[in-house]
């Protein structure tokens, strides 16, 4: 018999949640037009909307939130925040940020010029909208497999070399300043991407003199699978793993909103003293005193001490593995979700789910306002509305068109995950009653935070 394996944690401190029935439901998602951005939080049972700045703090990051140094230069927590980045990450200068788009706000106008072109495997909606504001266009040079639902490759979150060559041939080097490298892929389902190709992207790019900015906001949940998957790393600890595979890149942008296992912060850290300079200079026109770059002291000092807590092997096998534990329980009712599971979400089909809604109708956003409906589990849309809209007007139409169910790090129980579970299987097993949606108002930029819906034909699921 396999023995279960629990928490490598307790329980301290506990907030209650909103049980509501569906006729509140129905309201309630009818108000928020249809979009699970627009739900107040208090009319969620379960919220599974995002994994950022949502996680459980430890009772360590808590006493450390009352040693909150909060003076206005030089506190004594950012001296922690640095000092752990540089064993963690190692990497030597380092510039807080309020989140992570702080800190691709600040790469993306010191490193872009007008013109410039930035390869990324796959596109981030905030990565990507900083990389258009300062001139430069996006370039995906992920691998094929990796907008292939169904295709079980170990590390689709890989650069595919061949696409970086073929860009570096078409528009020259010298018009890309960085390849922006994310570890996990969020958009790809949260799939990891390989030392071997981390270190292959790294000479690539230093024979060209390119440089490689890493998206590290999950990185030591990728670390995890490289220490689960990677022939020769089981051995290693994802710690050791975390520096082999950092030490491929110049620099990186940090949301501690995932991993570092914080409500609130982030942070630039680099390599270079002149982008250090850089981004000192400019930080304080945007963020704050460069010490603490629009986070207070007590908020830096949480997120130093969470940095050594997601290294923690025992709590990264735990976190991954209850991301895992929800997949497999849809993948064995046959609902189609993207395989592998990645780390920090169940990322649902939208497109398999609902095949009698088309993507002009926005079938993720329609099975994300039914779960809601069905059970109060808040998720997310990841797909055309998410994707937006190029300069021209059209929309994008992304292959991958799906729903995250991401989980929040030490926040639910597996019981929890069994309440989701059913909810999905439930719907699945009644998708014909799910039917699409129109947008009514749409803003400008990052449309799918705050556009409001209607179904097209009447009722939604009903449950
Ligand atoms: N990069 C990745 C891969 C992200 O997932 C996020 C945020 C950011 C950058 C931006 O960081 O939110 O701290 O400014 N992702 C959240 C999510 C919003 O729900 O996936 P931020």
């Amino acid at each position: 018999m396999t023995r279960r394996r629990a928490e490598p944690f307790k329980i301290k401190v506990v907030e209650p949640i909103a049980v509501t029935t569906g006729d509140y439901r129905s309201q309630a998602i009818r108000e928020a037009g249809y979009n699970t951005f627009l739900l107040n939080s208090r009319d969620v049972y379960i919220d599974l909307l995002t994994d950022s700045g949502t996680s459980a703090m430890s009772d360590d990051q808590w006493a450390g939130m009352m040693l909150g140094d909060e003076a206005y230069a030089g506190s004594r927590n950012f001296f922690a925040l640095e000092e752990a980045v540089r064993e963690i990450y190692g990497y030597p200068h380092v510039v807080p940020t309020h989140q992570g788009r702080g800190a691709e706000h600040l790469i993306s106008q010191i490193l872009i010029r007008p013109g410039d072109y930035i390869p990324g495997n796959m596109y981030f909606t905030t990565t990507r909208a900083h990389q258009e504001r300062a001139g430069g266009t996006f370039v995906d040079v992920v691998i094929d497999e990796a907008h292939d639902p169904r295709s079980r490759h170990p590390f689709k979150g890989d650069v595919d070399l061949a696409k970086v060559r073929e860009l570096i041939d078409r528009v020259g080097a010298d018009r890309i300043p960085y390849l922006s490298l994310a570890v996990t892929v969020n958009m790809a389902g949260g799939q990891p991407v390989s030392l071997a190709n981390m270190k292959a992207v790294h000479q690539l790019c230093r024979r060209h003199g390119i440089r490689v900015m890493c998206d590290a906001t999950r990185c030591a949940e990728n670390a995890f699978f490289i220490k689960e998957r990677e022939p020769g790393q089981a051995g290693r600890s994802c710690r050791e793993i975390l520096k082999e595979m950092l030490s491929y890149t110049d620099g990186c942008t940090m949301s501690g909103k995932k991993d570092c296992l914080v409500n609130i912060g982030g942070f630039l850290a680099t390599r270079e003293a002149d982008v250090f300079q850089k981004a000192a200079q400019m930080v304080v026109i945007f963020e704050g005193m460069p010490s603490y770059g629009g986070m207070s002291g007590r908020d830096m000092e949480a997120m130093a001490r969470g940095i050594y807590e997601m290294v923690d092997d025992d709590y990264l096998s735990w976190r991954i593995g209850q991301v895992r534990y929800l997949g497999e329980q849809l993948l064995q009712a046959g609902v189609p979700i993207i395989e592998p599971v990645g780390g920090h979400a169940v990322f649902l089909d939208a497109r398999a789910f609902l095949s009698h809604i088309e993507q002009a109708h926005y079938p993720a956003q329609a099975l994300a306002a039914a779960l809601y409906l069905d059970s109060g589990v808040r998720t997310m849309e990841r797909g055309n509305v998410s994707a937006g809209r190029r300069p021209d007007g059209s929309e994008y139409f992304p292959k991958l068109e799906m729903v995250r169910l991401t989980i929040p790090r030490r926040v639910y129980t597996d019981r929890h995950m069994d309440v989701v579970a059913d909810s999905v299987i439930d719907l699945y097993r009644q998708r014909d009653r799910i039917q699409g949606l129109r947008m009514v108002y749409e803003p400008p930029t990052l449309r799918f935070f705050t556009a409001r819906f209607e179904p097209r034909g009447g009722m939604l699921a009903n449950p």
